[in-house]
């Protein structure tokens, strides 16, 4: 049987085999411009090593200025990876090694230069599972410019704290209970907690990885709501399981499989006319 009459009539538990034994049959090149205008950090020819085992192959995407890009794909295509060389998290991981180049207005963030704390504060991370410190949520959220040395006084960090919450769309919940812990807040509240302390260091750059994954729909529609707000004033890349919630939420769509880029481009292009068969494949619920 060829490749495409494999990819004709999917047998879920041996399709993902039968893709990697036909790569060479699948043209895995991207299809599509991973360019934008007003790139705000570019990713080139990046590849990405978990000891011997490749994760993320030859790479190259630009993530918008004042843009909200999603990166969408079967679970284990690399995505998290991906996400997590924008602001090195990768470099916590025993093992981990990334090639190529991750660029930040025009700089190599893995220049031996560069500090990967500094690098954090301007390209923030919110995950999955909100993790808010065991702090109470006005310390939670005045962590980051307490580090980073961004205050002057309790005044400018109080004027920090109410700034972020209210961008958050949180400080009308807990105005009243500041010094209560941060874990003591629904999933919801605590996903917007987190993003409060994210945006509370002025990032350029929020990476969210699958940030609704854990909520109901409401206050996953109070995140997609918010993430419209915040795309205003930063650039935003979001990896989602949902293809309804990538088509609400960003101008761009990326769709990985297997490690490579496959196809790239304007969200609705992506979701009405796939160009690569994989990504058909996918957005038609065929696979993954
Ligand atoms: N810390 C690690 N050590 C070794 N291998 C890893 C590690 N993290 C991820 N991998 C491997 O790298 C590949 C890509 O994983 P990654 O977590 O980036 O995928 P993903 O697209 O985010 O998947 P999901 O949708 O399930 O979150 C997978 O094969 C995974 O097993
Ligand atoms: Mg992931």
């Amino acid at each position: 049987m060829d490749t495409t009459e494999a990819l004709d009539m999917p047998i879920p538990d041996q399709l993902e085999e039968t893709v990697i034994s036909g790569k060479k049959d699948i043209d895995l090149t991207t299809v599509g411009d991973y360019t934008t205008e007003n790139p705000r950090m570019k990713i080139r020819d990046v590849n990405v090593f978990y000891g011997a085992k490749q994760a993320v192959f030859d790479v190259n995407l630009d993530i918008g200025s004042n843009s909200v890009v999603s990166m969408i794909g079967p679970s284990g295509c690399g995505k998290t990876t991906l996400l997590r060389c924008l602001n090195r998290m990768n470099d916590t991981i025993d093992g981990c090694r990334v090639e190529g180049r991750v660029e930040m207005d025009g700089k190599n963030v893995y220049a031996r230069k560069v500090d990967p704390v500094l690098l954090r504060a301007r390209v923030g991370m919110v995950f999955q599972k909100p993790n808010p410190f065991p702090k109470s949520i006005f310390d939670n959220v005045a962590y980051g410019p307490r580090i980073h040395g961004l205050v002057r006084d309790r005044t400018d960090l109080e004027e920090i704290v109410h700034t972020s919450l209210e961008r958050a769309g949180l400080l009308d919940e807990v105005k009243d209970r500041l010094d209560q812990p941060g874990t003591g807040l629904s999933g919801g509240q605590q996903q917007r907690l987190c993003i409060a302390r994210a945006i509370a260091v002025s990032p350029e750059v929020i990476l969210m990885d699958e940030p609704c994954s854990a909520l109901d729909p409401i206050a996953t529609a109070r995140i997609e709501e918010l993430i419209g707000e915040l795309r205003k004033n930063f650039s935003i890349a979001i990896v989602t399981h949902s293809m309804q919630q990538a088509a609400r939420v960003s101008q761009r769509t990326a769709y990985f499989h297997l490690g490579y880029l496959v196809e790239v481009g304007p969200t609705k292009d992506i979701f009405t006319m796939p160009k690569h068969q994989l990504t058909e494949e996918y957005i038609t619920g065929r696979f993954g």
